[in-house]
């Protein structure tokens, strides 16, 4: 396992849920960190969390189904950063209803959030990582995205786009030393997912959001000759 310690990561909806827990498990490595969303108090408050953790942290307001305001949030915090090592597209949104009751309307804002706003996100952080020579760019996708099911189908085709996009990604830039890593995890206890009515959030079997950071941790510490491509982690016994 490598050393984290004085990268620059960015996580997209660092300011709860996922995206807090792994903002925080690479801070506790030594990461600083960069994250985004809506939510102003969220974010403010997370980057206190980060900093009393000895990291350099900040924040950027914006909505990735924006590509103008990503450009300009992603170059705001490269700048605050120094540089950027780490990108963890987590941001996203769940609606979830049958595909007769879910107006087009919602059904365009996941796909606008989930997908484009990974393809926005993605293609901002590129070049620096391309001037770097190296880079990790974490996709969030979902088991959602393996198999679509009642009541999820723009849920699930959001995340099966995320999934192929991310595949594409990799397919170009691996070449550049940007390890791109498609990941699909089950359900984890969150607003999205207890809100959701998707599990009932319980801690001594459902997967936490700590579960999932540790091990986006521990695939970004593998040798940089390592790149785990896709994965997936689930509940035990749920
Ligand atoms: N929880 C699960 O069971 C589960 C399972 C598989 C995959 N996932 C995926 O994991 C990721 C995180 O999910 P979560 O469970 O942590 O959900 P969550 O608790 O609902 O958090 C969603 C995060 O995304 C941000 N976000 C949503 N829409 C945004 C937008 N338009 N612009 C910017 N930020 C936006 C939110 O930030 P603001 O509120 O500040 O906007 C928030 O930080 C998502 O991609 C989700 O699909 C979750």
């Amino acid at each position: 396992m490598t050393s984290l310690k004085g990268k620059n990561a960015i996580v997209t909806g660092g300011g709860r849920g996922l995206g807090k827990a792994v903002a925080i498990a690479l801070a506790n490595e030594g990461v600083n960190i960069g994250i985004t969303g809506r939510n102003e108090e969220n974010l403010k408050n997370t980057v206190e969390e980060l900093k009393n953790l000895g990291v350099n942290a900040t924040y950027s307001v914006f909505s990735i189904d924006d590509e103008a305001a990503v450009n300009n949030g992603i170059k705001t915090l490269v700048t605050d950063l120094g540089s950027i090592d780490i990108l963890v597209n987590n941001a996203g949104i769940g609606d979830f209803g049958k595909i007769n009751d879910m107006s087009t309307d919602v059904w365009e804002q996941v796909m606008k959030t989930n997908l484009f706003g990974v393809l926005y996100t993605s293609k901002a952080v590129y070049p620096f990582l391309k001037e770097k020579g190296q880079g990790d760019i974490v996709n969030v996708a979902s088991t959602a995205g393996l198999k679509g099911g009642a009541g999820m189908s723009a849920y699930a085709a959001s995340k099966a786009a995320v999934i192929s996009l991310s595949q594409s990604m990799m397919a170009e830039w691996r070449k550049d030393n940007i390890r791109v890593i498609t990941l699909t995890p089950s359900t984890i206890a969150s607003d999205m997912s207890i809100q959701g009515g998707l599990t009932d959030g319980n801690s001594e079997t459902v997967l936490q959001p700590e579960d999932f950071a540790e091990w986006v941790r521990d695939i970004l510490k593998m040798n940089r000759r390592a790149m785990i491509a896709n994965g997936s982690i689930f509940s035990t016994n749920p």
